[in-house]
């Protein structure tokens, strides 16, 4: 895939009958490669867009298109399969299973999509990330930042070409925040990898091509 696009795309969650509005007519496009960070304070609807963008959740109205296919083309096993074979997803926690070793939990999305790669492969993206010396380990011998690019490598085994990041530095100190930004963003050059980035820090929301923040239920490019 090499495109997602949304229009006019309107969210509203009902909480005990209570409508809240959280995204208002929302058009965006991006495109493999594109360096994409989403601003806004907390509650502005920066997750929300995320989750839309990446199917995990629906538009209350708008629509979604990939490379320039309704969303609503695909049924749910279509949908998780392209999410399988094109999307990565890098959360602020990094959600690893902690009874799983590094390398068990970075090979987690090629056993659901019964894919096989090459040893090598596998190889080359731990060794990317820097964890060859800590592939039998498990999670909890292992620091935030060594956690959050198990989290990178697990993201980048089936070669997506977007890739979600939600606050993927929010649980770290400056200085790992800093290498593991740096590590997203050579990865992304290097592959072509969109990066598709919710995050408050201005340090790496500088990195971007596109920067838009979530205001008043709009998004507009600062
Ligand atoms: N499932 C849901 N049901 C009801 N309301 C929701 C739901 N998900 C999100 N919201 C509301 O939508 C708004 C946007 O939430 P969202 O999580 O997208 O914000 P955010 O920009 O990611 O904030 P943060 O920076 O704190 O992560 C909030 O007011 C939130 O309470
Ligand atoms: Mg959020």
């Amino acid at each position: 895939m090499n495109k997602i696009e949304c229009i006019n795309l309107s969210k509203s969650f009902f909480v005990d009958n209570n409508k809240i509005e959280v995204l208002d007519n929302i058009n965006i496009s991006i495109k493999r490669g594109d360096l994409v960070a989403l601003s806004g304070r907390s509650g502005a609807g920066k997750s929300t867009l995320l989750q839309i963008l990446a199917s995990l959740d629906a538009p209350s109205s708008g629509s979604i298109k990939y490379d320039d296919k309704l969303i609503t083309s695909f049924n749910n096993s279509d949908l998780s399969n392209i999410r399988l074979v094109n999307f990565g997803f890098v959360y602020q926690f990094h959600h690893l299973l902690e009874d799983l070793t590094v390398i068990e939990n970075i090979l987690i999305p090629l056993e659901i999509s019964n894919k096989t790669i090459d040893k090598s492969e596998v190889i080359k993206i731990i060794d990317e990330v820097g964890l060859s010396h800590r592939i039998n380990h498990l999670p909890w011998k292992l620091s935030g930042g060594e956690k959050q690019r198990v989290a990178i490598a697990r993201a980048l085994i089936n070669k997506p070409n977007f890739i979600f990041l939600d606050e993927p530095t929010g649980n770290l100190d400056e200085d790992n925040a800093e290498i593991i930004q740096n590590l997203l963003l050579d990865i992304s050059r290097r592959y072509k990898i969109a990066l598709i980035t919710a995050t408050h820090d201005s340090n790496f929301i500088k990195n971007f091509d596109k920067i838009y923040k979530i205001q008043d239920m709009n998004l507009n490019e600062v």
